[in-house]
C-alpha cells in the first residue's frame, strides 16, 4: 500500500525530518487542522517536488509556516490589522494573505508569482518543535492528492502520499480537524475571508470588523481552494438529505439520524459542531470505504465551526472537474 516511512513524533524522529526538509525533501507533519506535506519554501526544487508529489496545480499558492510572529517579518508587510489578528489568534489555525516583501526569500513557485504570500503560525507543539528546528519557512497543503479528501492522521497521510514522500511524523489524529480560515488583508479596505476554517467568522469578525466575501473573479486566482469541487471523495455526495436510500452511506450529526442507510457515521452524536469538525474527513473516508454507492449527508447547522463544515461538504459535493482543473 505504502511505503512512506512512518514514525512516532519523538525528538530523534523530529531531528531527522528537520534534516530531510533541509535538504530539499517532503515530510509530512501533523498541525492542529490537519497534517500537512511541508518542504524548505526557499527552495524552487524542493516547491516544484511538492506540487509533483501532490498533483497540484502550479497556480495555486502555498501556505507559508513559521514558527512565531517575528519570522514572518523578512516574507511579508503586516499592518495595525493584521499585527491585531497576529497577536489574537497564533500560534493557531489563522493564515494571513498580505503584501509579499519584494525580497522575501522565498521561491516564486511557493506563492504561485503572486504579490502575497500566505503565513500561518500553526498552534501544534510538533509543528512549532519542527518548525524551530528547521528554521527555514516552511510551505505546507494539506497531505492529500490535491483535491481529494484532507488527511487527520498520520496513516491517511499514508495511504494518499506514501509513496512520493520522504517520512510521515505521527502524532495523532488533528485535534482541530478542518484547515485554517484564510483571510485576505493584501487590500487596506477590505478584509476578505477567503477560506472559513477553524477560527470561527464570529471571532474574527469581533477582533477586524465585518468579512467581506471574495468576488467572483477574487474566486479563482486568489484561493483555488474555494474552486467548486475540492475535498472530494471518491463517491458522489448528496448534500441536506433529510431522508437516507439503502444504497447510500450516511453522514449524520445529532439527532439527525435518518433510518435504513446502507452505513450510518455520526459526526458528533452530542450534535457539537468542534467534534464534528475533528471527524468530519475521516469519517468522510470511511463512508467512502465502505461499500455505498453515494455519500448522504444530514443538514449541519451553520454557526461556528459549522461554516467550515459546510464549505468542505459542498465542495464535496460539487461537480468534478477534469484532471487539469483539479486544485
Ligand atoms: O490548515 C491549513 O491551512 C493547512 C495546514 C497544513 O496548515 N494547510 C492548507 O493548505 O490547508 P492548502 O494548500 O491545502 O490550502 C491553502 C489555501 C488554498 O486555498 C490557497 O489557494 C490559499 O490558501 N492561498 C495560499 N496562498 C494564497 C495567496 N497568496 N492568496 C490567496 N490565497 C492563497
Ligand atoms: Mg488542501
Amino acid at each position: 500500500m505504502s511505503r512512506a516511512r512512518l514514525l512516532e513524533a519523538e525528538p530523534r524522529a523530529l531531528a531527522e525530518a528537520a534534516e530531510i526538509l533541509r535538504a530539499g525533501g517532503l515530510v509530512a507533519f501533523p498541525t492542529e487542522t490537519v497534517y500537512g506535506l511541508g518542504a524548505d519554501a526557499t527552495s524552487d526544487a524542493a516547491v516544484a517536488a511538492l506540487y509533483a508529489a501532490k498533483q497540484r496545480p502550479a497556480h495555486n499558492p502555498l501556505i507559508v509556516h513559521v514558527a512565531g510572529r517575528a519570522a514572518v517579518e523578512p516574507l511579508a508587510r503586516l499592518d495595525g490589522r493584521a499585527e491585531r489578528l497576529a497577536a489574537r489568534f497564533w500560534p493557531g489555525p489563522l493564515t494571513l494573505v498580505l503584501p509579499r516583501r519584494a525580497d522575501a526569500p522565498l521561491s516564486r513557485h511557493a506563492t504561485a508569482g503572486l504579490a502575497t504570500v500566505a503565513v500561518r503560525v500553526p498552534a501544534h507543539p510538533v509543528a512549532l518543535a519542527l518548525l524551530e528546528a528547521v528554521r527555514l519557512p516552511i510551505v505546507a497543503p494539506s497531505a492529500n492528492r490535491s483535491g481529494r479528501v484532507s488527511a487527520t492522521t498520520a496513516r491517511d497521510v499514508a495511504v494518499d502520499l506514501g509513496e512520493v514522500i520522504d517520512l510521515v511524523l505521527d502524532a495523532g489524529p488533528c485535534p482541530v480537524g478542518v484547515e485554517s480560515t484564510v483571510v485576505d488583508l493584501s487590500e487596506p479596505d477590505r478584509p476578505v475571508l477567503l477560506r472559513p476554517g477553524g477560527v470561527p467568522r464570529a471571532a474574527l469578525e469581533e477582533a477586524l470588523g465585518p468579512l467581506a466575501e471574495p468576488s467572483a473573479d477574487e474566486e479563482r486566482p486568489r484561493s483555488p481552494g474555494r474552486l467548486a469541487s475540492h475535498y472530494a471523495p471518491s463517491l458522489p455526495v448528496r448534500l441536506d438529505a433529510l431522508e437516507v436510500e439503502p444504497d447510500e452511506a450516511l453522514l449524520a450529526f445529532g439527532d439527525r439520524v435518518p433510518r435504513g442507510a446502507f452505513a450510518t457515521f455520526n459526526l458528533s452524536p452530542s450534535g457539537d459542531l468542534a467534534e464534528a469538525a475533528r471527524r468530519l474527513y475521516a469519517l468522510l473516508r470511511a463512508a467512502d470505504r465502505s461499500g455505498a454507492k453515494r455519500i448522504a449527508v444530514v443538514p449541519i447547522p451553520a454557526e461556528g465551526l459549522g461554516e467550515a463544515i459546510r464549505d468542505r461538504l459542498r465542495r464535496a459535493a460539487a461537480p468534478r472537474p477534469t484532471r487539469e482543473s483539479a486544485g
